[in-house]
């Protein structure tokens, strides 16, 4: 199997390396930088952190070209880039390769659906936390599940080809047959975590040790319960608020992907989060005045940077 990951961020880096160093697969990482990849090509992917110390000897390339048409295809870019990123790898993309997601947030897989056909399109979301520390460096920060699925339901090959590749590469995957339900749920816990966190500037665990902060992550999460509920999604826990909280501590010392962007000044995935808490309720009818909130102050936040990176 051909596989190209794309984007060398955190998930990027550490996918890409454990699929070359667990499987026998052919593995590329697409990045955007030709610099970068060319820096990443001489000089590996480095892993640190739970999984062990690795560094690993990886193609990588800026021009999808160089790589040709692929079995699959993983989306590892922020979401705000997965407009760009679909039309650079339109090279990449043969009539029977899959394009897999496992961004954060609400929004990709119908990007994706809309460039290269919802029977091309695998959505996923994955519980591994991983921390960039530098180009092609990245550190293993915690384990979780993997779970993708059709946004059909639909069993396939290509599904259970891209279960047993990623189990290969240590990341256990199941498929689910609602997997809108799977990418909500996931999104509902960063709604609740990660714009609080980058805001207040602190650890997943802060934020419900303070009762201020615990207080809005339970506002912004009732209003984001209320928009599920309404588009009549179901949620794979039945208490939100108890299930956003016991992940804040489960995860206490966790430096949150958004507040990881803030403390890098790049663009952070607001809008895919919060933001489209916001839409969505917009669309429906549903008052969503915390999150509306909590959206403006991170957007404050990225246009305060100086010299800002995107
Ligand atoms: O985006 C993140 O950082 C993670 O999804 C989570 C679960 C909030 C833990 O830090």
């Amino acid at each position: 199997m051909k596989i190209v990951v794309v984007g060398p961020g955190a998930l990027g880096c550490l996918l890409a390396g454990f699929l070359k160093l667990k499987t026998t697969e052919t593995v590329w990482l697409l990045d955007n930088s030709p610099e970068r990849a060319k820096k990443i090509s001489e000089s590996g992917i480095r892993i640190e952190g739970m999984s062990g110390n690795h560094t690993v000897k990886i193609d990588a390339t800026a021009d999808a070209r160089d790589i040709g048409l692929a079995d699959l295809v993983i989306i590892c870019v922020k979401s705000y880039s997965t407009e760009d990123a679909s039309k650079e790898i339109k090279d990449l993309i043969a009539e029977n390769t899959s394009v897999l997601t496992l961004q954060n947030g609400i929004g990709n897989v119908q990007i994706l659906n809309d460039y290269f056909g919802a029977d091309k399109v695998i959505a996923g979301v994955t519980n591994h936390g991983s921390t960039l520390l530098g180009i092609g460096h990245v550190r293993h920060a915690g384990k979780g599940d993997t779970i993708i699925g059709k946004s059909d339901g639909k069993l396939s090959r290509e599904l259970k080809d891209v279960v047993t590749v990623l189990t290969k590469a240590g990341f256990p995957a199941k498929i689910s047959k609602d997997i809108d339900s799977v990418i909500w749920s996931k999104l509902v816990i960063n709604v609740g975590i990660n714009a609080l966190t980058a805001i207040t500037r602190l650890n997943n665990g802060k934020i419900i040790a303070y009762e201020e902060a615990r207080e809005l992550l339970r506002s912004a999460v009732q209003e984001a319960a209320r928009v599920v509920k309404r588009k009549r999604i179901k949620l794979s826990y039945d208490d939100p608020i108890q299930k956003v909280e016991s992940v804040a501590k489960a995860t206490a010392i966790n430096v949150s992907s958004m507040l990881q962007d803030v403390l890098n000044k790049s663009r952070t995935e607001i809008d895919f989060i919060n933001g489209a808490i916001v839409r969505h309720g917009k669309a429906i009818g549903i008052p969503t005045p915390v999150n509306e909130m909590l959206t403006r102050l991170v957007k404050i936040i990225e246009k305060s940077y100086e010299g800002s990176k995107d």
